[in-house]
């Protein structure tokens, strides 16, 4: 079992096992007392700090993904709305930084949708894409994102959609589609004529999930929904973390709100690094991840059906 290099105040134990931290962690709450958080632990490394100053202190090429989601410049309460020339001139910097940690055969995940401005759209992977070609990344695919709520807009389109960059730094890059295969429509199709007559025609794992993702976002009534605004559903990113990287690597996501990614990948034995200025946001990403290790986080299954009330 791993064992944790705890931070917790006033009680540090270095050979505390994951268990034994837990149901510290808990005597703290139960007592009424400061809660203490585990700062970091044999899996994950989770912080309350600046994006620039948490990437700096992690070594070159360590992260196998980086996904992320930042703030769209369009005043939510985690942010400052700021000059559209400020916003790419901050993104710029943890890009490049990202691009520094990113291992050689890894990915960078953007997630994004549209700066909005008097009415006027601005899609944020548009205006980012030419900080990736800066820095000689491949577009892999443009993953969009479709859900069915939102703002209903009196003079255009409802929005309902958002994108996903998926860049890597090189040609030799992880892809591990059968672990992200969907159910096929039409599994028991067979091919009816050639040499493979009577054999089934698709791959009984599935077929591959496409660039299109229909995936409910995180509203009121969804089984993640915490106090964050804007968080990412958990099934999105574990899709992302099981194609694009392997067992025991490294995913990172340097504007981390309360912890969607870091669970995504802890759920599938992978480490988890990010960080957040919102200390609220950070203490709610701990909190889930030890409901996780307790079995007790509720997460919406990864490939699980939107509900369509006309089925
Ligand atoms: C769109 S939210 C990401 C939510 C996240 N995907 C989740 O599932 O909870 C963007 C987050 O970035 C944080 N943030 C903004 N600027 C930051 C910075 N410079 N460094 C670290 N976090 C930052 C905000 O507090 C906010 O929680």
């Amino acid at each position: 079992m791993p064992h944790l290099s705890c931070g917790l105040k006033n009680h540090r134990n270095k050979d505390m096992s994951p268990k034994q931290a837990l149901a510290l962690l808990r005597s703290d709450h139960d007592d009424g007392a400061t809660v203490h958080r585990l700062e970091r632990d044999a899996k994950a490394e989770i912080a309350c700090e600046h994006n620039l100053k948490f990437m700096r202190r992690l070594p070159d090429e360590s992260m196998s993904l980086i996904v992320t989601s930042p703030p769209y410049n369009i005043g939510k309460s985690y942010e400052k709305r700021t000059s559209q020339e400020k916003y790419v001139e901050d993104q710029a910097a943890c890009i490049a930084e990202a691009v520094r940690l990113l291992a050689p055969n890894g990915s960078i995940c953007w997630q994004v949708g549209n700066h909005v401005d008097s009415g006027e759209i601005f899609p944020l992977d548009i205006l980012l894409y030419p900080l990736f070609k800066h820095h000689g990344l491949q577009l892999r695919n443009r993953i969009v994102w479709t859900f069915g709520h939102g703002l209903h807009c009196q003079k255009r389109f409802s929005g309902r959609h958002e994108t996903i960059l998926w860049f890597t730094k090189s040609e030799d890059y992880t892809f591990n589609l059968d672990p992200v295969r969907v159910p096929s429509k039409y599994p028991n199709k067979k091919h009816f004529k050639g040499p493979n007559k009577g054999e089934l025609s698709s791959n009984p794992l599935g077929k591959n999930p496409s660039d299109v993702w229909d995936i409910p976002n995180v509203k009121s009534n969804h089984v993640e929904k915490t106090d964050h605004p804007c968080q990412f559903p958990i099934g999105l990113v574990e899709r992302l973390v099981l194609a694009l990287t392997n067992e025991g690597e490294s995913v990172l996501d340097p504007y981390l709100g309360v912890g969607s990614s870091a669970i995504a990948a802890l759920k599938h034995g992978r480490h988890a690094y990010g960080c957040d200025l919102d200390k609220a946001y950070v203490d709610i990403a701990w909190d889930r991840i030890h409901q996780l290790r307790a079995g007790t986080l509720r997460t919406r299954p990864m490939n699980k059906p939107v509900y369509d009330p006309n089925a």
